[in-house]
C-alpha cells in the first residue's frame, strides 16, 4: 500500500497550516495505535535502550535492537512515515559503515529514512553521502544523546550566544547537504524560532518551544507510563498505576482463587 505520508510529503509540510505530529514507537501495537490517530511521523528512536531495554542512555543500542524493533514498527505503520534511528557508533565511523547500516534500515526493517545526531564535518559528509545514494536523512541537533558524555549529562543546549549560533549554522549545513527535516532537542525557544525561520525543511521539535514546524515527544511519556517524564513532556493519560493496578488485581484473585471462575 503506498503510504499517506513519504518523505517529499513531511517535507511540503514545511510553512503550511499543519505542523507536522511525530511520536516514538518501537513494537507493532503501538505504531498500528499510533498510525491510527492520525500521527505523521513515527520515529523508532534510540531511546529505546532507555524506554524498553532499561539502559541508563542510548549509547549501547545495538544495530540489530534497532533492526529488531523497526521492522516491527513498519509493519504496523500503513500511512505515518517511519524514520529508525541509526545507534551510536553505527555511521560516526566511517561513511561506509553509515550506508551499509542506513541500508539495512531501508532494506531490512522497512523504514522510509534515519535520523542522525549532529552536524560535525564528518557527519555533514556522511549525510551528503546516504542522501547521494538514495537514503533520506533526518537531522538532529541541540540535545544530542549520544554526545552525553561529552555535555557532561542530558543538559539543555544553545543557551549563550555563541552555542546558539553554532546550532544555528549546523542547520543551514544540515539542509545544505541534503537533510529533509531536523529535530532540535532541548533549545531555547527562540532559537529554534529562528532556525526554523531561515531554513527551507521542517524542523520538529523536542523541548525546543513552539515555533518549530512540528513537535515529537516519547509515547511512554504522552501515556503517563514513564516513572520519570523530562520537565517537557505532557502526559495525556496515566497509564502506569492503571496498569499497575490491573497486576495487582490479577496477583490478588489468582492468589485467592477467585480467578479463573468455575
Ligand atoms: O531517540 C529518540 O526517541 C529521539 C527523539 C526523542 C527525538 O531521538
Amino acid at each position: 500500500m503506498a503510504k499517506a505520508h513519504t518523505v517529499p510529503a513531511i517535507k511540503d509540510m514545511k510553512g503550511g497550516t499543519e505542523p507536522i505530529v511525530a511520536l516514538t514507537a518501537y513494537d507493532h501495537p503501538t505504531s498500528r495505535m499510533l498510525d491510527e490517530a492520525g500521527v505523521d511521523v513515527i520515529l523508532v528512536g534510540d531511546s529505546l535502550g532507555m524506554v524498553v531495554l532499561g539502559y541508563p542512555n542510548t549509547l549501547s543500542v545495538t544495530m540489530d535492537e534497532m533492526i529488531h524493533h523497526t521492522r516491527a514498527v513498519s509493519r504496523a505503520a500503513n500511512r505515518a512515515l517511519v524514520v529508525g534511528d541509526m545507534p551510536f557508533m553505527s555511521y560516526q565511523s566511517s561513511e561506509d559503515d553509515a550506508v551499509k547500516n542506513a541500508g539495512r534500515f531501508l532494506g531490512e526493517a522497512g523504514a522510509q529514512a534515519v535520523k542522525l545526531e549532529g552536524a560535525g564535518d564528518s557527519i555533514l559528509g556522511i549525510i551528503r553521502r546516504l542522501v547521494e545514494v538514495g537514503v533520506p536523512v533526518m537531522g538532529h541537533l541541540g540535545l544530542t544523546p549520544q554526545s552525553v558524555n561529552a555535555f557532561g549529562g542530558f543538559k539543555g543546549q544553545g543557551k549563550d550566544p555563541e552555542s546558539a549560533k553554532r546550532i544555528q549554522e549546523e542547520a543551514v549545513r544540515l539542509e545544505e547537504v541534503g537533510a529533509f527535516a531536523i529535530v532540535l532537542e532541548s533549545i531555547p525557544a527562540e532559537v529554534a524560532k529562528t532556525i526554523t525561520e531561515t531554513i527551507g525543511i521542517p524542523t520538529i521539535g523536542i523541548g525546543s518551544g513552539l515555533h518549530c514546524d512540528g513537535q515529537i515527544l516519547v509515547t511512554e511519556d504522552i501515556l503517563g507510563l514513564t516513572e520519570q517524564p523530562p520537565p517537557f513532556a505532557k502526559a495525556y493519560a496515566a497509564l502506569r498505576p492503571d496498569a499497575r493496578s490491573a497486576a495487582e488485581r490479577y496477583v490478588s484473585e489468582v492468589k485467592s482463587r477467585t480467578f479463573p471462575e468455575a
